[in-house]
Parts: C-alpha cells; sequence; structure tokens
C-alpha cells in the first residue's frame, strides 16, 4: 500500500493530534519592521515597511503557517530627549504620546500586527540587560577610552576618514569630538567570521545589491569595535548598563534586541519563532546587516534567518522631507483613496529594493487601471451577469472546451507565480502575474460573448462559461488578501463565501491553487460589485516651494497662460480620451433614452459606458463599431447602473450622432 500523501511515513495515519500539538507541527514565520524612532509622526516610508510586513504576515498565514508579526516604537537616545524638550515634555511623556500615535495608526492601514513592542517596556528593559551580561560574562565587551566625532543625528561616532569636509556625511553637520571612557563590544573579532558566513549564504541578505554593500563594508576595512555606552553624565535616558551604574546602553545595542526581547527571550515564544524574517530600508543595513549579527554570535544564538532590505519612497523623485513640504501621510491617503487602493499601489508600485517615486498622478493612474477597469470591471461585469442570466447563483457547469481548460490552466500558472514571487518580496511583480490572470478573464468575457448564449437560449454553455468565470474570480479574491484585505473580504463575500472580517479567508493556498470545482452550484451571488470607482486626475498645481528650488535649474518653456473661457493645455492634457470598440448594447432595463454599451479600450480593458443613443441606434447595429470616449470622467450612476465614461457625439437637427475614427484603430488609441 502506498502512504497517501502529505502524510510524514513517521506518522501512524490514525493518530490524533491534539490542537497544541498541531500547533507545534506547524512552519512558523516570524517577521518584523525597524522599530520606528518617535521624534516624528509616521509618514508614506513607515507605512511602506510595516504596509509589506503585513502583506508578508498575511501570506504566510494564508500559507497555513503559524506567524507572528512584531513592528514597535524606538524610545531611548540623545534624538528623543531632544524632541522632547522641544515640546517641553519629559521624555517618557514624550514617548508615551507618539508611541500610542503609532499604535493607532496601524490599524487605518489595514495592518494587524500580533505584537507591539516599546523599548522602555519592562520586559524589553530586562531582556537587553541579560544579553548585556552574558555577552561581558564571555568576556566581549571592554572598558576603554574613546574619542572620535559625535553625529548627535546619526547618534554614532564618525572616524575622521568618514567625514567628509570635516561634516557629517548624512546631515552635512559639523559633529562633536567627544573623549571619554566607554564600553567597547569587540565587533571585530567576528567580522571574518561574517564575511564568511554572508558568502556562503546568498540568501541571507536581499536583494543581492545590499549583500554586495555589505561585503564591500566589510572589505573596506573601516569596522572596528562598537562603542555601546553612553555615560550618565552626558545621557540619562537610556538602559542602564547591569555591571557599571554610570552608563546607559548606546541607543543602536539597545534597539536591535526588540526583535528577541519581544518573544520574551530567553523565555515566551522565543523557541517557538526565532529565528525570524527582518524587512528594512537601506538607511539602516549596516546595523542590522553588521552589528545585529554579530551581537547575537557573541552570545551564542542562532542569527536571523533573512534581511529582506527596500529602497526609498521619494516623492517626485525628491527626497521627502519636512522642510520642503513633501511629506506624504498615509493616513490622509487612505482617507482619501482607501486603505485598499494605497496598499496595493504600494506593493505594485514599487520594485522592492529600488527607489520609488511617489505622485498622485501614479497613484490614480495606477489604481484606475488595475483596481478600476481590470478588477472591479471584472467583478461588476460578471456579477451583472449573473444576475441576469442566472438569478446570481453560481450555475451548473457543461464539460469544459479547450478555452475554458486554458482558463483553468492560466489560473494554476498564475497562482503559482504569484506565491512564488510573493515570498521572495518581489511583490510587484506577483501581482503583475495576478493581473495577467485578471485581464485574461476579461477577454475570455469579450471572446466568449455570455449575451449572445443568453440570447440563443444556450444554457448549458452559458453556465460553463459562468461558472469558469467565478472559479478563477475567487482565486483571484483571495491572493489579493495580504494586499487587500478589507476588498478580498467583500470580493468573497460578493462570490457568496462566508468569510470573516479579520480570520483567514481559506483554508489552504494550495487547494486554491490546484483546485478548478471549489465554488458549489447553487450559491448565492451579490447583484452587483462596484468595489473601485475610477478617479479624476487631480487638476495640475504648482509644485511646494521647496520642490521648485529644487528643481530650479531646468527651466520648463513658459506655459501661455489660459485667458479668461480658455484652459490650459495641460488641462486639456489630463482628459484622458480614446478610440474603443463597441462589444455589447443593450437598452438600459430602468431608462427608455440610454444604452448600456460594453467598449473594449485595448489591453483587456473593457468598460460599461451609459449613453442617451437609445432613440437614434439600435442596439444590434452599434456592435463591432468603433467610437471615440472621455475615459478619466468620474463614474456616474443612471438608475442603478454606473457609467464609467461618456462616449462623444455630435448633435444634428436633434439627433445625436456617434464620432467615429475615419480609419480602423487599435483599441485604446489616445485622441488629441
Ligand atoms: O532607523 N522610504 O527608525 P526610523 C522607505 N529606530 N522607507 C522609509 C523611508 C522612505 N523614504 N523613510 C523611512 C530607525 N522609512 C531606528 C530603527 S530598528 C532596530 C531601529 C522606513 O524611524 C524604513 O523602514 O528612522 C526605514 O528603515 C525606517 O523607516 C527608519 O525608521
Ligand atoms: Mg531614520
Amino acid at each position: 500500500m502506498t502512504a497517501p500523501r502529505h502524510v510524514a511515513p513517521s506518522t501512524p495515519p490514525s493518530r490524533k493530534s491534539s490542537r497544541t500539538e498541531r500547533k507545534s507541527l506547524m512552519k512558523s514565520y516570524f517577521v518584523t519592521t525597524p522599530i520606528y524612532y518617535v521624534n516624528a509622526k509616521p509618514h508614506l516610508g513607515h507605512a511602506y515597511t510595516t504596509v509589506v510586513a503585513d502583506a508578508l504576515a498575511r501570506y504566510h498565514k494564508l500559507s497555513g503557517e503559524d506567524t507572528l508579526f512584531l513592528t514597535g516604537t524606538d524610545e531611548h537616545g540623545d534624538k528623543i530627549v531632544q524632541a522632547a524638550e522641544k515640546e517641553g515634555k519629559a521624555p517618557k511623556e514624550f514617548v508615551d504620546g507618539i508611541s500610542a500615535r503609532f499604535q493607532e495608526l496601524w490599524p487605518q492601514l489595514g495592518v494587524a500586527n500580533d505584537r507591539f513592542v516599546r523599548t522602555t517596556d519592562e520586559q524589553h528593559i530586562r531582556a537587553v540587560q541579560r544579553f548585556l551580561q552574558k555577552v561581558y560574562d564571555a568576556g566581549d565587551i571592554y572598558f576603554g577610552e574613546f574619542g572620535g566625532h559625535y553625529c548627535y543625528g546619526c547618534e554614532r561616532f564618525y572616524t575622521e576618514k568618514e567625514l567628509e569636509n570635516g561634516l557629517c556625511p548624512q546631515h552635512q553637520t559639523k559633529p562633536e569630538f567627544i573623549s571619554e571612557k566607554n564600553y567597547f563590544f569587540k565587533m571585530s573579532k567576528y567580522l571574518p567570521w561574517l564575511r564568511e558566513y554572508i558568502e556562503q549564504h546568498p540568501d541571507f541578505i536581499r536583494p543581492e545589491r545590499y549583500r554586495n554593500e555589505l561585503l564591500g563594508m566589510l572589505d573596506s576595512g573601516g569596522l572596528e569595535d562598537l562603542c555601546i555606552s553612553r555615560p550618565k553624565s552626558r545621557l540619562t535616558w537610556g538602559i542602564e548598563l547591569p555591571f557599571d551604574k554610570d552608563y546607559v546602553c548606546y541607543v543602536w545595542f539597545d534597539a536591535l534586541l526588540n526583535y528577541i526581547s519581544a518573544l520574551g527571550w530567553p523565555e515566551g515564544d522565543y523557541a517557538r519563532y526565532w529565528p525570524g524574517e527582518h524587512l528594512v530600508a537601506k538607511d539602516i543595513l549596516k546595523p542590522h546587516g553588521i552589528f545585529w549579527p554579530t551581537m547575537l554570535k557573541a552570545a551564542g544564538m542562532p542569527l536571523y534567518k533573512r534581511l529582506n532590505v527596500h529602497g526609498y519612497w521619494l516623492v517626485r523623485d525628491t527626497k521627502m522631507s519636512k522642510s520642503l513640504g513633501n511629506v506624504v501621510d498615509p493616513v490622509d491617503m487612505c482617507r482619501r483613496f482607501g486603505q485598499d487602493a494605497f496598499r496595493y499601489f504600494l506593493l505594485r508600485e514599487m520594485h522592492f529594493g529600488s527607489d520609488a517615486s511617489f505622485s498622485e498622478d501614479a497613484f490614480i493612474s495606477r489604481t484606475n487601471a488595475d483596481l478600476a477597469n481590470d478588477l472591479g470591471n471584472l467583478f461588476s461585469r460578471v456579477l451583472s451577469m449573473c444576475a441576469k442570466y442566472c438569478d446570481s447563483k453560481v450555475p451548473e457547469a457543461g464539460p469544459l472546451n479547450d478555452e475554458d481548460k486554458a482558463v483553468a490552466e492560466l489560473a494554476a500558472d498564475a497562482l503559482r507565480n504569484f506565491r512564488q514571487l510573493f515570498g521572495n518580496v518581489q511583490f510587484s511583480q506577483a501581482l503583475e502575474s495576478l493581473w495577467e490572470l485578471v485581464r485574461a478573464l476579461n477577454k475570455y468575457v469579450d471572446a466568449q460573448a455570455p449575451w449572445t448564449l443568453y440570447k440563443n437560449g444556450d444554457t448549458l454553455r452559458l453556465g460553463t462559461v459562468m461558472q469558469v468565470l467565478l472559479t478563477a474570480m475567487r482565486k483571484v479574491a483571495v491572493c489579493v488578501w495580504p494586499v487587500m484585505p478589507q476588498a478580498s473580504v467583500t470580493l468573497l463575500r460578493q462570490l457568496g463565501q462566508d468569510v470573516s472580517d479579520t480570520a483567514v479567508p481559506v483554508a489552504s493556498l494550495d487547494a486554491e491553487e490546484d483546485d478548478f470545482t471549489l465554488l458549489t452550484p447553487g450559491t448565492a451571488l451579490a447583484a452587483s460589485s462596484n468595489l473601485f470607482p475610477r478617479r479624476d486626475m487631480p487638476a495640475p498645481t504648482t509644485p511646494p516651494a521647496g520642490e521648485k528650488k529644487a528643481k530650479k535649474e531646468k527651466k520648463a518653456p513658459a506655459a501661455a497662460t489660459p485667458a479668461p473661457g480658455e484652459i490650459s493645455f495641460d488641462h486639456f492634457k489630463a482628459v484622458d480620451m480614446r478610440v474603443g470598440t463597441i462589444r455589447h448594447a443593450e437598452k438600459h432595463p430602468d431608462a427608455d433614452r440610454i444604452l448600456r454599451l460594453e467598449i473594449d479600450f485595448g489591453e483587456g480593458q473593457t468598460r460599461q459606458i451609459l449613453s442617451g443613443l437609445a432613440e437614434y441606434y439600435a442596439p444590434q447595429d452599434l456592435i463591432g463599431k468603433q467610437v471615440c470616449a472621455v475615459l478619466n470622467l468620474a463614474p456616474r450612476k443612471i438608475r442603478g447602473l454606473v457609467s464609467c465614461g461618456m462616449v462623444l457625439t455630435a448633435e444634428k437637427d436633434g439627433k445625436l450622432c456617434l464620432l467615429q475614427p475615419a480609419d480602423a484603430m487599435p483599441e485604446g488609441s489616445g485622441i488629441a
């Protein structure tokens, strides 16, 4: 007899494992963000790392793993003391206030962290002291005299060699020369070992460019032992060294230990979740890539599994900064556009590892194209057809033909690619491969023309087509859960699935990938779907003063100022006009003068547009005709149906006439 699949040979099939036993058999996954400084309010950059961590945690939960997701705040050090002083507050009062703001922020972005660590937590302080004592007892911490150029902004000493014209290379400010007695961690002792470890574990730091950057740092010879204390005479806001009451711990040595203190090290959940994966941006590569692994090695502990390093979000290619007035507020974005669209944009737009540029224009084009047109349109048209043709129920299907099988195969491929890429932190590419499926499904609708099957009374074939679509749509709805949790739940409910607001929506991603029979005929469906409304492009605005200054050299040609009654060229350019082909036309069920058109604008983009043409054209005469349309009008609801755009017409003797291109054009050709 062969053993059933998925059962390990050593486990007798009859043995019933208890809940806790099963939990301990599950693969564990632990993911962290940096703990953020509480000297400023959270912006787009903090939101990105945290949304990525949330998406990864959700993805691993969806894969059936025992997952823990940690974020938190970094509350010690000079910077915090200075920020508190500025507000006339005691450090503790100040950090309590800002840490609370971070904790309140995350749910607004759909972030569901399992734990939140603060470096002022009692449990954290005890763990740091215990760790320091351990390394001290092992002989890797010594007391010595040290003079160096100290930058308060970076909270670190610079050697003469590292300064640029005597200034801090990060802040371009003059560091203070400080000479004092301090405690040092023998980091240099572990550097040759670290170099070899990174060489031998190509997956330890990713993407590769940051691994190379670290190897470069290790080869430069610029690394020495790490000063890990500050005398209380200079700074008291920190964790006291267990072996010398006159000193507090250096803020980075303290902060890095959050990743294990939050697990309750050396007890608690430490054994269950460590080692984990870290997410950081390139600014803090060195402490995570060099200090942290050597600290763990000195304490005789296992290293983290992986360090995932991403690039920087820029705003219109300029660094985000308060003084330039271009800081993007994530809460404001979510309030205006919804958390799902914001999260989707973050993950889709940035290639993990490289810098990305944020602008509202880019946000609106991306979400209009991918969410309103591709995904939103698919759900909206399929569910409204099911309402009309199948009584809003999953229909019975007949045998699959080759085209149906091709869709099923494409779905399996898309999910396989999606999973492989997502787990590999290639979120943008993962979403792109899922959207290949979304766009193919829109094309399949056009090719199968369910409206014709309905007209011809071909019920069995109609049922098959609709079931193929609904089954593939379910797969998409599940896969977007890590990225767009709220939308995923709504879409799954529209497909008649009983899912909770917070729990993982399906039992297993493996089944979603392989099985094409997951919808039960007869399941009730929503009659319509309009989850992602199209957005208007913002009117061109003058950039903030700082941005103008930063780009002063590039002088743009002077734009003519529009006279009263004229519009600027930029305004005209903002109107998105295109050629499309009418694939389907029918009378609006509740408005006599209106036709409901489905217009193909190429690349799988089909739109529903309503137009007051019913008195002048018979619907069947319009099919196949090319028309000109405006695409970026705000959607309008007319008697229960939504119109996503406007068809251009001319009027003669009170009769409307469609405007058409003189020659046949490819769908989606721009009009200018
Ligand atoms: O460094 N683009 O905290 P921090 C992308 N407390 N990500 C950005 C970003 C941008 N423009 N700006 C900031 C600290 N980030 C320490 C960490 S960890 C033990 C201690 C994100 O408040 C990114 O994750 O300066 C970056 O690494 C982090 O914020 C720095 O946060
Ligand atoms: Mg920083």
